[in-house]
C-alpha cells in the first residue's frame, strides 16, 4: 500500500472515530438530567417525543461499540500498514497464520495416533474402529466432493465399495493410488476407425456384457470384434477383463464408469476418456493416506452383496 492511501485509511478511520465520540459527548452534554412529561412538539403518526435524556445503559453502549472499536483497530491490521499487535502472531495476525496455527495444533494432538496407525499394516487398521472413524471424517473433508459421501462414486469418479477395480484393490495399490494419485488414458479412436467402425465396435463390447444392441443400425458385430482384436487388447485385454496395470476396466461386467448405453459408449469411443485421481501425498501426508487407504479398503470388505 502506498503511503498516500495508508494515510488515507488512518485518517478516515480515526477522524470518524474522533468524530463519533465528540458527537454522543456532545449531544448529552445540554440534556437535563430528570425525566419530564414535556414534549419536543412534534408528532409522527399521533406518536409525540418526550424530551427525556437518553438512557443510561443505552449511552454506555455506544462507548462500549467505541472501545470496542478503538481495541479491534490496535489488535488487527487494517489501520493503513498498521500489523496489529495481536498476541502470539509476530510481524502480524493474518488468518493464513491462524489457520496453520490451528493445523499445527491438530497435528499436535493427532499427529502421534496417526504415525501409530502408519506403522501398522492397512489390513490391521481397517479393522480398527477408532481409525475407521478417523478416516471416515478425512473422507468425508477431502473425497466426498469427487466420490460421494457414501463413496458409491457418480458419473466418470468410480464407486470405490464394490469389488470392481480400475488400478487394483490390494490395501498396498489402493495406497498408491491415493498418495500417486492415477491419469486414466484411453485413446479416442474417432478419426481413427471412422462412424461405422465406431459402432462395430461400441456394439461388440456392449455384448461383451450381454447388453442388447439397437438392431436399426446395421451394426455388424464381428466387424466389431476384428477392431477390438487389433486395436484394444493391449489395454483391455483380450477377453476384455482390463488391466489394472493401466487402470484399463474390465468390459465384460456391468460396471460402467461413463455409462454403458450405446451413445455413451460411442462417445467414449469417439473421444477417449481421461480419468484423473490427483495424488494426496503432498497435501495430506503419508500417515493420512495410510488411514484413508484403511477406510477405503474396509468398504468393499464389509460389502459382501457385490
Ligand atoms: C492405451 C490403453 C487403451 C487402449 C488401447 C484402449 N483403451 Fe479403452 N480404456 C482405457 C482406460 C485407461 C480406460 C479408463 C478411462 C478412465 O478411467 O477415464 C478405458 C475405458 C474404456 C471404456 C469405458 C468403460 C466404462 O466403464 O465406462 C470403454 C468402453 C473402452 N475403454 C473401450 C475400448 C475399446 C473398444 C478400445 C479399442 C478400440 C479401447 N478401449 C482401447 C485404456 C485403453
Ligand atoms: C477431483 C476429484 C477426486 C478427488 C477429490 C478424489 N478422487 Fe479418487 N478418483 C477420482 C477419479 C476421476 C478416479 C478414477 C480415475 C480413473 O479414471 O482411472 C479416482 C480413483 C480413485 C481410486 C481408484 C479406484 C479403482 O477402482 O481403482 C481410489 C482408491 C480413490 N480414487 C480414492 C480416493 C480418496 C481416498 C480420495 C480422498 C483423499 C480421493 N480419491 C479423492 C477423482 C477424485
Amino acid at each position: 500500500m502506498t503511503s498516500f492511501w495508508s494515510w488515507y485509511i488512518i485518517l478516515l478511520t480515526g477522524g470518524t472515530l474522533v468524530a463519533l465520540t465528540w458527537l454522543i459527548f456532545a449531544t448529552r452534554k445540554g440534556q437535563r438530567k430528570d425525566t419530564t412529561e414535556e414534549t419536543l412538539g412534534h408528532a409522527f403518526d399521533g406518536i409525540e417525543e418526550y424530551d427525556n435524556p437518553l438512557p443510561r445503559w443505552w449511552f454506555m453502549l455506544f462507548v462500549a461499540t467505541l472501545v470496542f472499536a478503538v481495541g479491534y483497530l490496535i489488535l488487527y491490521p487494517g489501520m493503513g500498514t498498521w500489523k496489529g499487535i495481536f498476541p502470539g502472531y509476530e510481524g502480524g495476525w493474518t488468518q493464513v497464520k491462524q489457520w496453520e496455527k490451528e493445523m499445527d495444533k491438530a497435528d499436535e494432538k493427532y499427529g502421534p495416533i496417526f504415525a501409530k496407525y502408519a506403522a501398522m499394516p492397512i489390513e490391521e487398521v481397517a479393522k480398527d474402529e477408532q481409525a475407521l472413524k478417523m478416516g471416515g471424517r478425512l473422507f468425508a473433508s477431502n473425497c466426498s466432493v469427487c466420490h460421494g459421501s457414501d463413496a458409491k462414486g457418480a458419473y466418470g469418479f468410480p464407486n470405490l465399495t464394490d469389488h470392481d477395480w480400475l488400478w487394483g484393490g490390494e490395501p498396498e495399490a489402493i495406497k498408491t493410488t491415493i498418495l500417486n494419485g492415477r491419469q486414466a488414458v484411453m485413446p479416442a479412436w474417432g478419426e481413427i476407425l471412422g462412424e461405422p467402425g465406431i459402432r462395430n465396435v461400441a456394439g461388440y463390447v456392449r455384448s461383451l456384457s450381454g447388453l442388447k444392441n439397437p438392431e436399426d443400425l446395421g451394426i455388424d458385430i464381428a466387424a466389431g470384434q476384428q477392431i477390438y482384436q487389433t486395436n484394444c487388447v493391449v489395454c483391455h485385454g483380450a477377453e476384455g477383463k482390463g488391466m489394472q496395470a493401466m487402470g484399463a476396466p474390465n468390459l465384460t461386467d456391468k460396471v460402467w464408469l461413463y455409462g454403458s448405453s450405446f451413445a455413451q459408449v460411442q462417445q467414449t469411443l469417439r473421444y477417449g476418456r481421461n480419468g484423473q485421481m490427483p495424488a494426496q501425498k503432498d497435501f495430506l501426508g503419508n500417515d493420512k493416506v495410510h488411514l484413508l487407504a484403511a477406510y477405503v479398503y474396509s468398504l468393499s470388505q464389509n460389502n459382501k452383496d457385490q
